[in-house]
């Protein structure tokens, strides 16, 4: 059984400041990415320690090896700690047109001469193909940003063709009702209506499968993990709709029926959103399908 850990805590704060922020922020600068997948690739780390660190260090290191003027550093005093720092500092390693290194322009420093950019160009072209990170940057910089891609990447087709739809007519034990009946509009941040694949239940089946692309509802699904300093780091499958109905009670505390989801609703669940990350990760999310509109419309 899972801990709730500090990592649980932070979260929820990472989120607060999101949802405070949702309103006012636009959504081009939320999908740079950084890290990604493992080690990156050695050549692409050659051509930046041979090629690029020399070229550019002497106009940027005054202000980002040092922070001075309130510039973020993500360079160090060397080229290997240079690299490990552009690694740790997001959106840096992305796509050429995405990268702010080289979209970044004039600002309180220069903008990259044209070699300099032509060497950082080629440089993070390596990168993208090293870490398959895609023409478009891959993986989120912040919670929301994470949350957005994978409810962005889930597929309506793949959900009810695994039968994910039914796990709102799951019966809890002790004749305390399904999930439906207590969590049908969203109670306790779970949204679980229709449930069968009776023509009568398919828009609730669609507004069910909608309400879990959502914040707060794809909590349910997905998790954020955060690093020891609080910073965002990834995103995991979340086993609350697994793990709730054998947990143990406390005392006193709002007894939750129990239940046990049936073994292959559990196998279909976690293969769906380990898949839904993968396919985010991979840039996998173009033709993904959803539900009809009028589904939708239908019972609004
Ligand atoms: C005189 C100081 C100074 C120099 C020199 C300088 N910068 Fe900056 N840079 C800043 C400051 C201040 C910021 C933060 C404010 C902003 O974003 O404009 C910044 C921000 C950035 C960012 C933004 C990071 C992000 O999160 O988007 C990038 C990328 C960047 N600089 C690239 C460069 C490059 C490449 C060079 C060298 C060609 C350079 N800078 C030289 C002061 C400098
Ligand atoms: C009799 C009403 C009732 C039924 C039936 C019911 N729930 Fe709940 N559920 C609640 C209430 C009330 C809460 C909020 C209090 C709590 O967390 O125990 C809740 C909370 C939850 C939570 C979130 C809280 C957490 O600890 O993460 C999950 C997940 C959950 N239910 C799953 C289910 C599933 C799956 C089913 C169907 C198998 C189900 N519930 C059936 C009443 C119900």
């Amino acid at each position: 059984m899972k801990r709730p850990g500090k990592g649980i805590v932070l979260v929820a704060l990472v989120l607060g400041t999101a949802a405070a922020m949702a309103c006012g922020s636009s959504d081009d600068d939320e999908n740079a990415s950084s890290s990604g997948a493992a080690a990156g690739g050695s050549d692409a780390k050659k051509f930046f320690v041979e090629k690029v660190h020399a070229s550019v260090s002497d106009s940027c290191r005054e202000c980002h090896g040092t922070a001075s003027r309130g510039a973020p550093v993500f360079l160090g005093p060397n080229a290997e700690a240079s690299y490990t720092a552009i690694e740790g500092f997001p959106g840096l390693l992305a796509a050429p047109s995405f990268s702010p290194i080289v979209q970044k322009g004039v600002h309180s420093g220069p903008a990259l001469t044209q070699t300099q950019s032509d060497l950082a160009t080629q440089w993070l072209n390596l990168e993208v193909k090293a870490r398959k990170l895609g023409a478009d940057p891959g993986v989120p910089k912040n919670l929301r940003a994470a949350f957005k891609a994978f409810g962005d990447c889930m597929d309506f087709a793949k959900w009810t063709e695994l039968k994910l739809h039914t796990i709102a007519a799951v019966a809890a034990e002790g004749n305390r009702g399904q999930c439906r009946s207590c969590h049908a509009t969203g109670e306790a941040s779970l949204w679980l209506s229709g449930g069968t694949d009776n023509p009568n239940d398919e828009s609730q089946n669609a507004i069910t499968f909608t309400k879990f692309r959502e914040f707060p509802y794809i909590q349910r699904l997905v998790v954020g993990r955060v690093k020891d300093d609080g910073t965002f780091e990834d995103i995991e499958p979340a086993r609350r709709l697994i793990d709730k109905g054998t947990e143990a009670q406390q005392l006193q505390a709002n007894s939750h029926p129990r239940y046990s989801l049936p073994s292959d609703l559990v196998t279909a669940l976690s293969s769906y959103v380990l898949e839904t990350i993968s396919n985010v990760k991979a840039n996998r999310c173009t033709g993904i399908s959803s539900p009809d509109a009028g589904l939708l419309d239908a019972s609004q």
